[in-house]
């Protein structure tokens, strides 16, 4: 297996962060054989300082020629005033939109060892698994017009929710083809009591379920599914909804795995893949070595998944990580003062190749035998 992957690492601690991730693909690749070549480029706040624009043309071919994107995060707050257009973030839209990546798949896991490091109760989180799909490439996001008008006496600004119905139908089969894979159940998220386009969200996804019979919908407004996500989170299989929605709902649903550090993110359905953890860049604590890697790795095993099709290795990096959070330890932000073993980014990371070595060195002796 032969893949090209662009690493992005942005600003903040994504430097740090994706520094682990492509360690632990690297051993992946030495182990198997597989030849991953990586290229860095500057996106966001970084490339703003060094190119005055958020998403160099040099980055954006990269990413276009690539079999894969690995992405850190984008953000400073030196860029705050900037208008939305100029921003690092409009960088990270800009190459999501050019990637045509529309179906984003956010796994949210409550590992056994965390249940009691989410501020929720462990008995209510313990055991959830939800896969949430969020539109990506439409809603508020992208929609025209947008704007702020500024007048003498008065000012506004407004934007767009726009949602056709092929962009609604294309999401809508990639949430009901992971729910295939799992535990068959697809809640559609939406405010069908007021919006427009939550109305045509909701005919077209109960239209594309008569194509899935094996797989259960149901449908939930989005501010009950804010309450149902930490009062029941097992309720939820494959949690599907739009751009904004889903932005939201994700760092919510956060919660139940204990940190927004443990969130991976794939971008799935354009010529190119994108891969990102769901956490921003940090800068409070950016540059201390103490963000958590495990949103930047567990996005790499999505890598393995979705792009390179590599199930087995994906399987073994996510079971390395959860062998690592057995053993305790943990970065600051999964501290609830039950783990001695409170360690640094690059530490995890270490932990995570140390257990990956094990796992695969296990595998190749039993083939021996
Ligand atoms: C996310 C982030 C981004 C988003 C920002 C950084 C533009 O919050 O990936 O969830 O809003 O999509
Ligand atoms: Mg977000």
């Amino acid at each position: 297996m032969k893949l090209k992957i662009a690493v992005l690492p942005g600003d903040g601690i994504g430097l740090e962060v994706t520094a682990e991730a492509v360690r632990v693909l690297n051993t992946v690749a030495e182990t198997y054989d597989h030849e991953f070549e990586f290229k860095e480029y500057l996106v966001g706040g970084r490339a703003i300082k060094e190119f005055g624009t958020p998403l160099p043309r040099a980055t954006l071919d990269a990413c276009l020629t690539s079999n894969a994107v690995l992405l850190g995060a984008v953000g400073a707050p030196e860029y705050d005033s900037l208008i939305q257009s100029e921003r690092p973030e409009a960088g990270l839209l800009t190459l999501r939109r050019a990637l045509g990546a529309y179906a984003n798949l956010r796994p949210v896991i409550s590992y056994e060892s965390l249940a009691d490091c989410s501020p929720l109760r462990a008995e209510v989180v313990s055991g959830a698994s939800i896969l949430i799909v969020r539109e990506l490439l439409g809603g508020l996001y992208f929609g025209e017009p947008r704007g702020i008008n500024r007048g003498a006496s008065s000012q506004v600004a407004f934007n767009t929710m726009r949602y056709t119905v092929e962009e609604i139908e294309r999401v809508a089969r990639v949430a009901f083809t992971a729910a295939l894979a799992r535990r068959r159940r697809v809640t559609s998220v939406d405010k069908a009591n007021v919006l427009e386009t939550s109305q045509l969200w909701r005919e077209t996804v109960t239209r594309v379920a008569l194509d899935y019979p094996e797989v259960t919908l149901d449908h939930l407004y989005v501010d009950a599914c804010a309450m149902h996500l930490v009062m029941n989170p097992r309720r939820f299989d494959v949690l599907l909804t739009e751009n904004l929605f889903g932005d939201i709902l994700s760092d919510e649903a956060a919660v139940i795995t204990g940190s927004l550090g443990m969130l991976a993110s794939a971008s799935i359905g354009g010529g190119t893949d994108l891969y990102e953890p769901v956490h921003g860049s940090a800068p409070d604590i950016a540059g201390q070595g103490i963000a958590n890697p495990l949103g930047a790795i567990a996005s790499a095993a999505l890598l393995l998944r979705y792009t390179a099709r590599l199930e087995q290795e994906a399987r073994d990096v996510e079971e390395a990580m959860r062998r690592v959070l057995d053993a305790g330890y943990r970065t600051r932000d999964l501290d609830r003062g039950h783990s001695e073993l409170i360690s640094g980014t690059a530490e995890i990371g270490t932990q995570v190749l140390e257990s990956l070595a094990e796992i695969l060195d296990m595998r190749h002796a039993y083939h021996a035998v």
